[in-house]
């Protein structure tokens, strides 16, 4: 079996870490791993199946001899650095949004659009998170009757805004039930205790840039530009996993057993949908895991041919580094 040399960009934040995790644990056939941060990191020792690696500063010569490049380091470095490792000979897979809608770029979720991998120029994005989890839920039912409109809200973790979101949502929840004094630094209100109606920026048409990524990301990857869908993005004090609720109207009605059935079949899916049991996706059980967890399925009783589901998965492993590691997987296959 052929082995790969890989770099990982971003080595140490959340995504890098847990991308780490995920080529040990799928067992992704690694020659030899490069584990590139900034300069503050540079020397920083981490394991990789039990060998401990030198973090490297990232520069322009990061690349020689690399296969598969994994970055996750922000859109500003992947700009820069991502073409540098393509020109050098590494097929890109970047988990920032700089290349998503690049023409030259497939956006490509494994259990969606495998196919399109094939169509990459160097780099291959992965989509956002709160994307992921949601068109690995839908395609199987787009595939049965072409979904017309989606309506979602999301439910979305600190995680998702990376290691410092993490340990400030940490010192606030101890802050509030202690004196109540605390820094507020990476998002503009406290998040503890509280909800944002507010992920990356506001655009001019009042959106924010996320909602508009789960618009224009689910449009490409499900080659389906003149789907309407409409998003509410909402950051929560949880720390991993991404909720959502997610209202769907179809061409043609769909009879609810035959949702349920199909994505019982459905790859990457799991139904956890038992209200006699108060049984239905958590975001603190989806931690850890790599499913996309459906569950609250039923019928929007205000329209024709409509359904609701709740849709759960941890944004760190299947919204970054699984479906990266996934991605890698085909490119090897
Ligand atoms: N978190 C998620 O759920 C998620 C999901 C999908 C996509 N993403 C994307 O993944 C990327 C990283 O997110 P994260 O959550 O892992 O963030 P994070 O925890 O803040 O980690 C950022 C990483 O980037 C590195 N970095 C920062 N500046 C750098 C520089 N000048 N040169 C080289 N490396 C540099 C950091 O290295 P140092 O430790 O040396 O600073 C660290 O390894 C972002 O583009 C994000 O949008 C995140």
């Amino acid at each position: 079996m052929s082995e790969y040399n890989v770099a990982i960009v971003g080595a140490t934040g959340a995504v890098g870490e847990e991308m780490r995790r995920v080529l040990e644990q799928r067992d992704f056939p690694v020659k030899d791993i490069r584990l590139l941060a900034s300069e503050r990191s540079a020397g920083r020792r981490l394991t990789f199946k039990r060998v401990g690696i030198a973090v490297k500063e990232l520069t322009k010569d990061s690349f020689k001899g690399i296969d598969i490049a994994l970055f996750s380091a922000g859109g500003s470095i992947s700009k820069e650095f991502a073409p540098i490792a393509a020109e050098a000979g590494a097929v890109v897979i970047d988990n920032s949004s700089a290349f998503r809608m690049d023409k030259n770029a497939p956006l490509v979720v494994p259990e969606v659009n495998p196919e399109d991998v094939q169509e990459h120029n160097g780099i291959i994005a992965n989509p956002n998170c709160s994307t992921i989890q949601m068109v690995v839920a839908l395609k199987p039912i787009h595939d049965i009757s072409p979904i017309k409109r989606i309506v979602v809200s999301t439910y979305q973790a600190v995680s998702g805004t990376g290691k410092k979101a993490i340990d400030e949502l940490r010192e606030q929840s101890k802050a509030v039930v202690a004196d109540g004094r605390m820094n507020i630094e990476v998002y503009p209100h406290q998040i503890a205790f509280n909800l944002l109606p507010h992920i990356d920026v506001f655009l001019d048409n009042g959106y924010t840039k996320e909602e508009m990524k789960m618009v224009n990301e689910t449009r490409k990857i499900m080659h389906a530009p003149e789907m309407k869908i409409t998003a509410t993005c909402v950051r929560v004090p949880v720390f991993v996993s991404h909720s959502e609720a997610v209202n769907i109207e179809t061409e043609k009605k769909i009879p609810l057993s035959k949702v349920r059935e199909t994505l019982e079949k459905a790859p990457g899916v799991e139904v956890i949908d038992n209200l006699e049991e108060n049984l239905y996706p958590l975001p603190i059980e989806a931690e850890g895991q790599d499913e996309c967890y459906v569950g609250r399925i039923r019928e929007d009783e205000s329209i024709e041919n409509g359904i609701n589901l709740w849709v759960v998965s941890d944004n760190l492993r299947k919204g970054a580094a699984l479906n990266a590691v996934q991605i890698a997987e085909l490119l090897v296959s």
